[in-house]
């Protein structure tokens, strides 16, 4: 079983990367490979909006015109069994490098599909098995008590990536910032950063995601988070109702 961390740290070893390695050892303790890709080491430049890989009719990964690691990098996640997205939270998102990565993947991992009733559809590329996600966001200043109002990433995170790598959400965790003491001075509340460590729960939370994704995919009953399964039965049932009488009550009218 293969297990990948995306991260989105501009630090080689800051906070982000600290708790993926946490995550990787909650995995291999289980028995599965780990393997970190460092964004910031990557040549990915940004998407030109070509729609190469929109347009791409054919099977498996679509092709991209910009030639850089990113082949390499999608190569590496449809081998995964299980991948996670780490990255320090910048201006309440992720990191311009996980979103740069994001934009590269979205349609070489996805494309349209045929409609949900009348409605917008999507589908994974990469179908061949159902993969386990998650993610770890690292936050500097905001508590865990308001990461609503700071920790946008993930939930966008979390609404993406099951549809570009055909994946059920397993778990995610927000490192708040946790202090080695509390701000005693003007400067120190100027420098809180500083002053910002990682708690030893924070760890555990990190390995346990590692330990639950492997358990997960060793449970063997993984569902694809699609657009498909994210609507309610009875609501899907109504859709289609809807959706094939439509046509009549504009005739009736
Ligand atoms: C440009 C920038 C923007 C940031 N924005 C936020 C923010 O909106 N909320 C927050 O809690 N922390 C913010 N931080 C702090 C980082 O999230 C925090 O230091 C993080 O742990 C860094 O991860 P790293 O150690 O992997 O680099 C920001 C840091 C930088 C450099």
């Amino acid at each position: 079983m293969n297990i990948l961390v995306i991260n989105g740290s501009a630090r080689a070893e800051g906070t982000t990367t600290a708790l993926a390695r946490s995550f990787m050892e909650g995995a291999q303790s289980r028995g599965a490979a780990a393997d970190m890709i460092m964004l910031r080491d990557k040549n990915i430049g940004y998407c030109t909006n070509c729609l190469t890989c929109y347009a791409y009719e054919g099977e498996g990964v679509a092709p991209c015109s910009l030639k850089d690691d990113m082949d390499a990098v999608i190569a590496a996640m449809v081998q995964a069994d299980g991948i996670c997205f780490a990255s320090p939270v910048h201006c309440g998102f992720v990191t311009a490098l996980m979103t740069n990565f994001m934009d590269r993947l979205a349609w070489r991992a996805m494309r349209p599909a045929p409609p949900l009733g009348n409605c917008f559809n999507l589908e994974s590329r990469v179908s061949d098995k159902v993969r386990a996600l998650g993610s770890i966001a690292t936050a500097g200043g905001m508590p865990l008590s308001l990461r609503r109002l700071c920790d946008e990433g993930t939930r966008w995170l979390k609404s993406n990536a099951p549809l570009e790598l055909h994946g059920q959400w397993i778990g995610d965790m927000y490192a708040a910032a946790d202090l080695e003491r509390l701000p005693e001075s003007e400067r120190d509340w100027k420098r809180l950063y500083f002053l910002r460590k990682l708690s030893a729960p924070q760890f555990e939370e990190a390995r346990q995601l590692g330990v639950r994704m492997v358990e997960a995919l060793e449970a063997g009953n993984l569902k694809p988070d699609t657009l498909e399964n994210s609507i309610p039965r009875g609501l899907r049932g109504i859709m289609k109702w809807y959706f094939t009488w439509k046509p009549l009550f504009h005739l009736a009218r």
